[in-house]
């Protein structure tokens, strides 16, 4: 009889650390599952449209097919088009080397960078009143290796584009001959996550070095749900807001794509092409900018009125973010394949 308290919290410690290792190992089951890549995978739409963005800030080229690579989406055509991934250009200032964007210049937003029609190895600009410029592409043969200032610090490799296209970019967005550069992104020099967003590293299990493109904000894709963007532009009755107002690469329309259900595509498949869900894509003040005619919302649409219901929920997600609302999913190439409009968009579960 005196011995059976003992017995019984020894029987205790001994149930409470089996329990204790079945639910961490539950967990870390859970957890590397979520993980893996699907073996299952239910249709939810179709493909809409496909946008590159060859310059970041820049105007968008619409695409019936695409490359999806590692850094982006790329244009399929052999010649020189090879070389036209998303936001493989972007503006920087030529004192600091500091990188601008429309979030500064909304005229930006016009400016269309596109592979030379008969030139190798060469592109052309091209802006609302402005001559057509055409451009070499610049590469380590013909250019020192520069670098420009990103986000947050973070310094990432650039070539140059030379004197005309500076040129050009500065009479353009500011009215002047100088001011601004052209800088190019050749994606033989990898980016790594910078120190600013190792952060994310243990919030966003799926996020890696791979995840994050070349001038790209945040990962190489972005992918919107068109029903999400139609419920958002039925809840601002005077303004008209259209996905093109969040710059996507792939626009998803379909049947069982249900408004933010893109929320829950951990993996998308598309042809051969497997993305994963690296991020919820939290949206700032350029979304406001009207895509068609540059003009900044006064009304500070559509943020004000996502503002209002698709906020970040998690606490470790408004940390690392702040209080931002989510529109669209940043997704990081799991498996590379060409991808056309109409394409069947498959959704994996685990
Ligand atoms: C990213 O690459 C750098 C450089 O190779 C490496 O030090 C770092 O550990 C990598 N980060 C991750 C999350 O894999
Ligand atoms: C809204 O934008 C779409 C796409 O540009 C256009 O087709 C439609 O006519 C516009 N609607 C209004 C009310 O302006």
């Amino acid at each position: 009889m005196s011995r059976s308290p003992s017995v019984s919290t020894e029987t205790v410690l001994i149930a409470s650390t089996i329990g204790v290792l079945t639910i961490l190992g539950l967990y870390w089951y859970q957890r590397k599952r979520k993980n893996a890549v699907p073996t299952k995978w239910e249709p939810v739409g179709k493909v809409k449209n496909l946008f590159i963005y060859p310059l970041k800030s820049g105007h968008r080229i619409e695409l019936e097919t695409a490359i999806c690579t590692e850094y982006g989406i790329k244009m399929p055509k052999s010649g020189p088009s090879y070389q036209f991934r998303d936001r493989s250009f972007l503006v920087y200032k030529e004192d600091d080397n500091e990188f601008r964007t429309a979030r500064q210049y909304t005229n930006m937003i016009f400016i269309k960078i596109a592979p030379h029609p008969t030139k190798e190895d060469h592109f052309t600009l091209d802006a609302p009143r402005m001559p057509t410029l055409t451009v070499r592409i610049p590469s380590l043969k013909t250019t020192p290796q520069g670098e420009i200032t990103f986000h947050k610090g973070e310094k990432i490799f650039t070539l140059d584009c030379g004197d005309k296209a500076a040129k050009w970019i500065s009479n353009y967005i500011l009215g002047s001959n100088s001011g601004l550069r052209l800088g190019f992104h050749d994606t033989d020099h990898r980016r790594n996550i910078c120190n600013s967003h190792k952060k994310y590293l243990g919030v966003y299990p799926r996020f890696r070095n791979q995840s994050i493109g070349m001038y790209t904000d945040f990962t190489s894709y972005l992918v919107i749900n068109q029903a999400s963007v139609d419920d958002l532009n039925n809840r601002i009755p005077e303004t008209n807001i259209t996905a093109l107002n969040f710059r996507p690469n792939i626009l998803v329309e379909g049947e069982n794509a249900t408004p933010y259900s893109e929320d829950n595509w951990n993996w998308v498949k598309i042809g051969d092409a497997i993305l994963y869900l690296a991020k919820p894509c939290t949206r700032c003040v350029f979304t406001t900018i009207d895509p068609e005619t540059g003009i900044k919302s006064e009304s500070n649409e559509p943020i004000k009125t996502l503002k209002k219901y698709r906020m970040l929920k998690d606490v470790k997600n408004i940390e690392l973010d702040g209080s931002l609302p989510v529109m669209g999913n940043n997704m990081g190439l799991e498996k590379g394949g060409v991808v056309s409009v109409g394409d069947v968009v498959y959704v994996g579960r685990n």
